[in-house]
């Protein structure tokens, strides 16, 4: 049933919007691209630090033409930083999809935005309502807070079943007038003064608040730990020699099943690595280290990685560790790898040069 009135909830949040709205480039436009755009950036940072990033690549790719026509490299610059280069590649993705595909226009509505690649749940919410004006409401991390503490749910948010019984919430409260300023005042409400660590004394909401009037505010949401994810550190040696590079296929019951990998040592450090493979010391002289430490995080492991390029010389030689083969270092581009290594390579320019030539 749809509500003719104001929640009183929703009428103090836009009260307090108001004056505390901040001005932030994304609340003036409605051009679906740029809201787009700003979201995808807002996943990754918080909004200070993505708004250089939001003014750097809306003017750089000021439509959808633009972000579909720009080459990888470009977009990859301006995008340092931000971190997880799979967002960009998706990024792109999208952009060429809904040029080619969709005629350069996002689609007008929550059902059919949400059918776009790597658009969720909450971005589409985002896109419906700022640019189109439909009440959905955006329901993130946010929302889960304010709601479970302002009208006392103790549903685990970690549950499965969490998101529906807060969107259901949701929808009951964003009104079918102004739903857009009704996401963003939730979204700064969450940003600014129900934050994690709230800020309740100054709350103009806290009279009504069940979180503030039971002494709940540390219990709510209730959030149960996450299972404790498997560590596992690899340590990557990309050793060429005479235009060639080592590699294996991943076979036994292991994640990346079939994919190719450069010599990978499952250890914590060098030293150890070197224990196990003594020839790995002789290559020390040619060792040059590629990354910091990157974090990879699978749905149940976490995979530390770092890396080292080894160049060889002609005349060096060594026995082969089991399953591994030479081949040409261009060949690799072809082979199917860990999103890991694309991302290894992306962020290198001499590892992406070695492997391109
Ligand atoms: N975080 C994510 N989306 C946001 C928005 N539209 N305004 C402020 N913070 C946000």
């Amino acid at each position: 049933m749809k509500k003719s009135s104001l929640h009183p909830f929703a009428e103090s949040l836009l009260s307090w919007y108001k004056s505390h709205a901040r001005d932030l480039p994304w609340r003036q436009t409605r051009d679906p691209y740029l809201i787009w755009l700003s979201e995808i950036i807002l996943q990754q940072t918080r909004v200070a630090q993505g708004l250089p990033y939001f003014y750097k690549l809306s003017e750089a790719f000021p439509s959808v033409y633009d972000l579909a026509a720009a080459d990888e490299t470009t977009l990859f610059r301006l995008w340092q930083g931000l971190g997880y280069y799979s967002r960009a590649r998706n990024l792109h993705k999208t952009a060429r999809y809904v040029v080619d595909s969709l005629d350069g226009k996002f689609p007008n509505t929550y059902a059919a935005l949400i059918q776009l690649p790597g658009v969720g749940p909450y971005t589409a919410a985002a896109i419906a309502s700022f640019a189109f004006d439909e009440a959905t409401p955006v329901v993130d991390g946010n929302v889960f807070r304010i709601l479970a503490r302002y009208f006392g749910i103790e549903t685990d948010i970690m549950q499965s079943s969490a998101r529906k019984e807060f969107t259901t919430l949701a929808e009951e409260l964003i009104p079918e007038s102004d739903p857009a300023r009704f996401n963003q005042a939730i979204m700064e409400f969450g940003s600014l003064q129900c934050s994690p660590g709230p800020s309740c004394d100054t709350c103009p909401l806290n009279g009504s608040c069940f979180a503030y009037q039971h002494h709940r505010i540390q219990d709510l949401p209730v959030k149960s730990k996450a299972k404790a994810q498997r560590v596992r550190n690899f340590q990557y040696f990309i050793i060429e020699k005479e235009g060639k590079i080592l590699v294996h296929r991943r076979q036994k019951k292991d994640i990346w099943q079939g994919l190719w990998e450069f010599f990978c040592v499952e250890s914590e450090d060098l030293n150890k690595s070197i224990e196990r493979y003594p020839f790995l010391s002789l290559m020390k002289a040619f060792m040059v280290p590629l990354s910091s430490p990157g974090i990879h995080v699978l749905s149940h492991q976490k995979i530390v990685s770092q890396a080292f390029l080894i160049r060889l010389p002609e005349k060096f030689s060594f026995e082969l560790p089991e399953d591994y083969q030479w081949i040409l270092s261009s060949e690799f581009e072809q082979m199917g790898k860990p999103v890991l290594l694309l991302n290894l390579i992306t962020d290198n320019l001499v590892l992406k040069e070695l492997l391109d030539s």
